[in-house]
Order: structure tokens, then sequence, then C-alpha cells
């Protein structure tokens, strides 16, 4: 990392120090990508932090012990989604809970139980644990894929993905929607607070060892993995700013609903274009799998309700930068000398 870009984040970690709430609050996958940054910045926001995983034992959770703040205010809980009764426990006395914990792959068996009826588990624990505030994770997938929508619509919370479109062609949208819509409803029944995060494609450094899937997006066009592109746009965002949108529709008692969490949005080459700029030692997929087609126009979207909040979205350069230097520090990528 640069010492500009190391002095701005110290900066920032510096003013968030100076708030000592001390309440209790609850994380669902906290050991994953995105959880692992939330309960970073709850550390630093200075609340007590239950970090719940499957397996507390495992040493793919150690990076939390870690954390700075965690020896006097993290403990690592066991919970399982699915598990109602295991929820109850882990929820009581908290404040609030961050529903962050889905599997991200097409693949998994337990996709569609873990986001739909995980989440509605979570919601009717934390209800009856008498839990006041609720955030929940949600994905881009809930609100961009709708073939009626035109290409020229700005995207933003009013958007929402169509199921069924969603259900021919990827299940993991299908999932996050219908764990959304899930959400939303208990909510409602049972007079919980919710707002409702909503991040793209997640980049940035990890915190975690192991390599997650939306950081092999990245690192599948360095190694080689990746021989062409798709004639395709995809939204962006600062796995640090997630973190940073999860604090603070939290910390806004008035904040409800979704809040898109979106820096950039790109076609597959300028982002191609952006790795070779900043990392052109490698070797980086310059042929298009849809050559001679029109290239897919990159749409408009607003994030604006969370730059009401006061949230400054990283730009999506750095993001590169930090995650293809961490995966490099932590093995994961060849270091090929420029
Ligand atoms: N990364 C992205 O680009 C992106 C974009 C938009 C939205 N999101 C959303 O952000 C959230 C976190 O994603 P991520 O990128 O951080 O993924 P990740 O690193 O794979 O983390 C997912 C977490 O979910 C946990 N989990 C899976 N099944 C569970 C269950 N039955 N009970 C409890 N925990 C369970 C996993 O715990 P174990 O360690 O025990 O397996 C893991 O910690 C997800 O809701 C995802 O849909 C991610």
């Amino acid at each position: 990392m640069s010492s500009i870009s190391k002095a701005n984040d110290n900066n920032g970690d510096q003013k968030r120090q100076q708030q000592q709430p001390q309440q209790l609050v609850c994380v669902t996958g906290a050991g994953g990508f995105i959880g692992s940054w939330v309960v970073r910045e709850l550390l630093l926001r200075g609340y007590r932090v239950r970090a719940t995983v499957r397996d507390p034992a495992d040493r793919k959770n150690a990076h939390l012990l870690a954390l700075e703040g965690a020896d006097e205010r993290l403990s690592l809980r066991r919970a399982d989604v699915l598990d109602f009764d295991g929820l109850l426990a882990v929820f009581a006395g908290c404040h609030g809970v961050f529903h962050v914990a889905c599997p991200l792959s097409n693949r998994d068996p337990e996709l569609m139980a873990v986001a739909v009826e995980g989440t509605r588990n979570v919601m009717k624990a934390a209800a009856d644990m008498g839990v006041r505030r609720v955030v929940f994770t949600s994905s881009y997938g809930a609100v961009h894929m709708n073939p009626n929508r035109s290409p020229d619509a700005v995207l933003d919370e009013t958007c929402w993905s169509d199921p069924e479109f969603c259900r021919q062609k990827d299940m993991y949208c299908y999932a996050k929607t219908m764990a959304e819509m899930a959400a939303t409803e208990e909510a409602a029944k049972r007079g919980l607070e919710l707002a409702v995060v909503v991040p793209s494609m997640t980049m940035g450094p990890m915190l975690q060892r192991a390599l997650n899937l939306s950081s092999t997006h990245v690192a599948n066009y360095l190694t080689g993995a990746k021989k062409s592109y798709p004639n395709a746009v995809a939204a962006y965002v600062d796995v640090r700013d997630v973190a940073r949108a999860h604090a603070l529709v939290y910390e806004r008692h008035d904040a409800r609903g979704r809040y898109l969490c979106i820096g950039a949005v790109l076609h597959r080459a300028q982002l191609l274009q952006m790795l070779m700029d900043l990392f052109p030692q490698y070797t980086i997929a310059a042929k298009c799998d849809d050559k001679g087609k029109p290239m897919v126009k990159p749409y408009e979207f607003s994030n604006q309700r969370l730059k009401d909040l006061g949230l400054e979205f990283t730009p999506l350069r750095k993001s590169l930068y930090d995650a293809v230097t961490c995966m490099q520090r932590n093995g994961h990528l060849p270091v090929v000398l420029p």
C-alpha cells in the first residue's frame, strides 16, 4: 500500500476509534471476506462484537482474534443459521445483528436453504431475543437481474431482480433475491428495524487467509486461468466501503430499507485495462469472447443514499491494487517482477 493510502486508512481508523458505544452486536458469517471487515469496522468503532462462525476451532477463523480490540471486545461463537436454537443463544443480550452469512457458490447444495430459511431463522431469533436493529447483507444480484429493465435506466434501490428470470439464469441471484424478500417480510411482521446493504462485486484486501470467490474474479485473469473475457459489464465496490456501509446504516437510527453499495460499473475490458496499467508484469487476457459484436454499455447507477450517510467510495484502482498485492503476500498469486 502506498504511504498516501495508508495514511488515509489510518486517519479513518482514528476518527472511528473516538466513538465508544460499547454496545453488544452479533455478526453472522464473521470469518468470511466481508464478515471479517464488518467485525473489524465494528471493533474500531468501540462495539463489543459476538463474531459467529460455524467452527470457532477452525484455524481459518484465527485472524478474527488478531484484530485490533479483539482481546477485550470480541468473542468467537459457534452458529449455523440453519440451527434456530443456536441463533437464540448467540443473539441473547445483543442490541443489533449483522446478518452477513450466505454461501456464494451456485453449486453449494445448501445455498437456497441457508439464504432463505437461514435468513428467516435469523430474523425470527433476533425478534424473539429482543434485538432492536438488523442489518442484512443482500447483493446486487437482487437488483440488476431483470430482462425488462431498460439499459438506459439508472440502477437504484427501487430496482428488483425478477425472481423467475434469476431462477433460470443464476441460482445465487435467485437465492439472494428471495432472502432479501424474506428478511423484509419477517422484519415487517415482527416489528424489527431493518437496513439492507446491497453490495456489488466486492474487491479489496482480504483479512482471512483463504481466497474468497469475488477475489478469484480478479485472480483468474492474473494467473492465466482465463484466456478470454466476456462482453459483459459488472458493478464493483471496495470491501472496506461495504464494511463502513454496514456500520453507517446501523448507527443512523432512521436508516431503513435498501442501500445500494456500488462504487463503479465497468465493462470487463475496462477492468482488465486497469489491471494491466497497475500490473504490466502479468499476461492478462486480451481477447473478448464476443469479438465483432457491439460492446455492452456500462449502466448508470445511484449510490446517493449511502453518500448521504457520509460514505466516500474508494476508487476501484486502489481496491484492485490492494487486492492484488494482498493476494501476492498471501501466496495466491505469483509475484512476477515488472
Ligand atoms: N463478495 C462479494 O462480491 C459479495 C457481493 C455482494 C454480496 N455479497 C454477500 O456478502 C455476504 C458475505 O460474502 P463473502 O464474500 O464474505 O463470502 P465468504 O467469504 O464466502 O463468506 C461467507 C460466509 O458465510 C458463512 N456461511 C455459509 N453457510 C453458513 C451457515 N449455514 N451458517 C452460518 N454461516 C454460514 C461462511 O461460514 P463458514 O466459514 O463457516 O463456511 C462464510 O463465513 C454474503 O451474504 C454474500 O451474498 C458478497
